[in-house]
């Protein structure tokens, strides 16, 4: 992205924010971002920014604005020194394993998610270990020694296409549930729980087109139920329904479409229904809305990623000026975990 004048920033905050802020703030965020980019020069960073950033963060300093998978291609490519993630731990993480020599920073200590806190290194030893010879397929919504465990890795923009590429009847795919059960429906596998069910798979257990999931939730997407769709339908029948994968497979099959938040984002382009309904973070029909006036986003939820809610201007700036926090993988997980993520990148 170009350089902004401070009259561009202004114009921004004060018109795509969706909300009438004091004038006080507004030059006081226009001046943070005005600095922010100043020392992104200096610097030789890029940042990186995700959907769910809010509308004056992400209309402002992001160099690449994107879902998961856009953004790991993004840091696959950049050659800048510093690499500041505004988005989640993991993703951070995944931005260090595709570029070990460079500094990544994220502009929070935490901004953690419950899918990557959901699950272990040892639980996918341990599956491993009940299912031999299985592949596992992680979601990059997991930390890197969860990766490092796995064969490939896959974001909600390409599961599908991550399992069909295994060419095995077999799969376990870890760690969100709701995923798992949507990514199952969409190759026609069954799906079973081993850990929810509480005991192990009998020996003599057919696993023929089978998908071997685990129990974790997006604390976001998990709120969301099949009633708030008819709700929402029977005041406005002719609204179009969009939901994250990480909603549950009976909200998903409620939908009108289903994708990664780059695809949600253009389901919405491309589409002239009168109402649109969007059932992921709340962030992100802000930013669609700040995009396109034109179009009714019916506003169902107040539900933020408390995650991603911790990544602001405020903490971005002082990311750059304090170079913090950086972001460092052990090299013996990196190298694996690495693998698993470049196998997902080259499937396209
Ligand atoms: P996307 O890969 O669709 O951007 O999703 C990331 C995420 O964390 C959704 O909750
Ligand atoms: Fe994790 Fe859910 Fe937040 Fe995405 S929205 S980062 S999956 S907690």
């Amino acid at each position: 992205m170009s350089v902004l004048t401070k009259s561009e920033v202004l114009d921004i905050l004060r018109h795509k924010t969706g909300r009438d802020m004091p004038e006080n703030v507004v030059q006081q965020k226009a001046d943070t971002v005005m600095r922010i980019q100043e020392l992104k020069v200096e610097m030789n960073a890029v940042i990186l920014g995700h959907n769910y950033m809010k509308p004056g963060l992400f209309y402002t300093v992001p160099d690449f604005r994107g879902d998961s998978l856009d953004l790991c291609r993004k840091a696959a490519q950049t050659d800048k020194d510093y690499i500041v993630f505004c988005g989640v731990r993991f993703m951070a993480e995944t931005a260090k394993l595709l570029n070990p020599d460079k500094t990544v920073l994220l502009p929070a200590e935490k901004a953690g998610c419950s899918l990557a806190e959901g699950i272990t290194a040892a639980d996918v030893r341990e599956l491993r270990r009940q299912f031999p010879g299985v592949p596992v397929v992680t979601y990059v919504n997991t930390y890197a020694d969860v990766k490092a465990e796995s064969d490939i890795c896959c974001t909600s923009g390409n599961a599908v296409a991550v399992v069909e590429s295994l060419n095995s009847d077999t799969v376990i795919f870890l760690p969100d549930e709701y995923l798992a059960g949507n990514v199952a429906k969409e190759t026609s596998r069954h799906i079973i729980f081993p850990k929810k069910s509480g005991r192990p798979i009998s020996p003599d257990t057919n696993l023929d087109y089978f998908m071997i999931g685990w129990d974790a939730r997006c604390e976001v997407h998990e709120q969301f139920i099949v009633a708030d769709i008819e709700n929402i339908r029977q005041q406005f029948p002719d609204t179009l329904v969009l939901a994250h994968p990480e909603c549950s497979p009976d909200v998903v099959a409620a939908a009108d479409f289903s994708g990664s938040t780059n695809q949600l984002i253009k389901a919405v382009a491309d589409s002239d229904a009168p109402h649109y309904l969007l059932l992921t973070e709340c962030a992100m029909g802000d930013n669609i809305a700040a995009e396109y006036p034109e179009k009714d986003m019916l506003r169902l939820c107040s539900v933020r990623c408390p995650h991603m809610n911790e990544i602001t201007l405020e903490e971005t700036l002082l990311a750059l000026e304090n170079k913090q926090y950086v972001i460092d993988v052990p090299v013996d997980i990196a190298e694996r975990a690495r693998r698993a993520v470049n196998r997902m990148i080259a499937i396209g």
